[in-house]
Formats: C-alpha cells, structure tokens, sequence
C-alpha cells in the first residue's frame, strides 16, 4: 500500500525524538503517521513470519487492563509474540493488582516501565491515563479508557477501510448504536476528521447520541455530520456501516436503556445496502448484527479482526521496535 503523501510533505522519519511517543489520543495522531502505520502494517503482513520473528526479540510488553478485554488483550499479546517479543500482564488488574492497595495509576506506570518497554493499559476512567502517562518511562499505548477513547482500535478500523475501499478518503461513513459511550466510535470520527470529503451519518436512539463537547469539537475540524433516523435511508447512503453494541454496563438511566436494543442489522437490511458497502464492527457482538449476516462479502468485521493483529505488530514496531521510524516499503 502506498501513502498518498509525496516526499516533501512526509516529515523526517528517523528523528531522535519520536513524534508519537505514547497512543493515548486520537487527537495526537497527524495523519501522515497513521498512513505511515498502516503501510507498514501491510508490509508486515507481507512478510513469513519467520521474517518478523525476530523484531522485538529482546523486548518486554507489559499489559495491565482494569476493564475486561479479549480480544484486544490476546491479540496485543499475539502481536508482540509474532515479533518476537514478551508481553507480561496484569489482567482484570482492579482486582488482582496494586490497585486494591491504592497504588495510583502514575505510581504503577513509573514501576512497570522500569520492568518493560511499553505498557498497553486499559482503564476504566476516562482521563487518568493521559495523566499519569506522563510519569511513564516507556510508551504507554491505550487499549481504550472508559467510554473515553480507543485509539488502536480506530488505527485498525481505518486500517479495515483502507484494505477494503483502497482510500480512505471521499467515504460516507454511517455509524450506528451507543455514540454515547462508545468510545471506539469516539476515536474513529477524531480519526476521520484526518481525512477529506468524509460524510458522517449518525444513527442512534435518542438519548445515546455523541456527547456534545464531542460533536463541537468534530463540527469545529470540519468533519461533515449529520443524524439520520430512517434506517433504511442511512443504510441506502453508506459506503461503510460502523455498527456497535449498546453498552449495557455503562448506561445511567431509565431513558438511555429504553430503547437501548432497537438497531439490528438483519439479512432482509442486506437489500437497502450499496454492492460495495461494508459493515463494520468493533466487537464483541450482542444481538445488533444478526449471525445471518456474516456470509455476505459485506460483512468486513472478522477480516478488522486480523487486520487488528498486524495494526498492532506494526504499532509495537513502530514505538519500540530496532527499526522503528523506518519507512515501510
Ligand atoms: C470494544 C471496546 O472495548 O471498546 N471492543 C474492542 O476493543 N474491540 C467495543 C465494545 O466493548 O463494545
């Protein structure tokens, strides 16, 4: 894959400071380093694994998730173990760690980094991570902080949309579900806002749309947005379909939970889409896209799941492997 950046506009790769150091933010991300990853991401994936096995040899990941994670964990934890390096964690780490003593985060990130080379962290509170990262004498990379931000899940998702439409750019974008506290959707229109000619088309239940500093501030980076309610008519105009889970264990009210439940893609839904439309999803998956729906070549969610793997191979390369600011060829 080729990045749609010429020579002049590409910065000085291999500077002594790197200039992402840690992934908390979507909003730290300047789009020529993801395209940058994601080139280097299907470099990656190019190659035997014989080949990659070696570039993080040496190296040792730390991985502490205070949320419940799978999927994110397992498949940081198989990127680092294809390139050869060692992931050590904590998991459910609110419980099983320091934390039950009162460690604050500042204090654990200061301590791990003196065991590992990056730590990968998922929180529960929003904004504690930013913080404390500071204090870290390695790259912290966020595995997603409550219903804040999940970064290197909307790396995998451009990633995803890149694969599938070969450009990024000029795509309506529909996404569906809790905008509320769903923060992977957060990070992916933080992340869209990088781009041109997006069209955003927001389908959800009342009371779980964007949370307004949120809006404002994409409003504020150009990113064209607008609410739909016809299912029918967002599903007609999308080229990607961005579907997630109401999440269940973060709704505060009565209101949010009423109609909590009522967006499904099911097969009859299949009809309304465009031929070269893809569904997206984050996952884990409830009930919102229904089983029947996997085996239309539309449904691009498993495929984001390995593409998930060498997003992140190439992430850890890029932060602490030996040839890390290299250019991808
Ligand atoms: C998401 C998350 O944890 O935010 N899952 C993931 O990382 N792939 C989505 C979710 O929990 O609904």
């Amino acid at each position: 894959m080729r990045s749609s950046l010429s020579d002049e506009q590409r910065p000085g790769l291999a500077t002594a400071t790197p200039p992402v150091r840690h992934v908390l933010s979507v909003r730290d991300l300047p789009r020529w380093w993801m395209e940058q990853l994601m080139a280097k991401a299907e470099w990656l994936r190019s190659l035997p694994r014989s080949a990659v096995g070696q570039r993080l040899s040496g190296k040792i990941v730390g991985t502490l998730f205070y949320e419940p994670s799978t999927r994110t964990r397992l498949s940081f934890e198989a990127a680092v173990a294809r390139l050869g390096g060692t992931a050590l964690g904590a998991e459910n780490a609110l419980e099983h760690s320091s934390a039950k003593k009162g460690e604050t985060l500042r204090d654990v990130l200061r301590v791990v980094g003196v065991y590992t080379d990056a730590i990968i962290v998922r929180h529960h509170l929003p904004d504690e991570l930013e913080a404390a990262a500071e204090w870290s004498p390695v790259p912290v990379i966020s595995a997603g902080t409550g219903s804040g931000e999940h970064p290197t899940q909307a790396l995998l998702d451009l990633y995803t949309i890149r694969r599938e439409f070969g450009r990024i750019d000029g795509l309506t974008v529909c996404v569906m579900g809790d905008l509320k506290y769903g923060r992977t959707v957060h990070s992916l229109l933080r992340a869209l806002t990088r781009f041109e000619g997006i069209d955003v088309i927001l389908v959800h239940p009342e009371a779980l749309g964007l949370p307004e500093a949120l809006a404002r501030e994409l409003a504020a980076a150009g990113l064209r947005m607008r609410r739909e309610v016809s299912l029918e008519a967002a599903l007609s105009a999308a080229d990607v379909i961005y579907q997630t889970r109401i999440q269940q264990e973060r709704l505060r009210s009565a209101e949010e939970a009423k109609e909590a439940g009522a967006l499904h893609i099911l097969p009859g839904h299949l009809r309304w889409m465009k031929p070269h439309a893809r569904i997206l999803h984050p996952l884990p998956r409830v009930d919102e896209i229904h089983p029947d729906v996997d085996v239309d070549p539309r449904a691009a969610y498993f495929r984001q799941v390995e593409n998930g793997l060498y997003l992140r191979m190439a992430l850890l390369d890029e932060l602490i492997g030996d040839h890390g600011g290299e250019v991808a060829r």
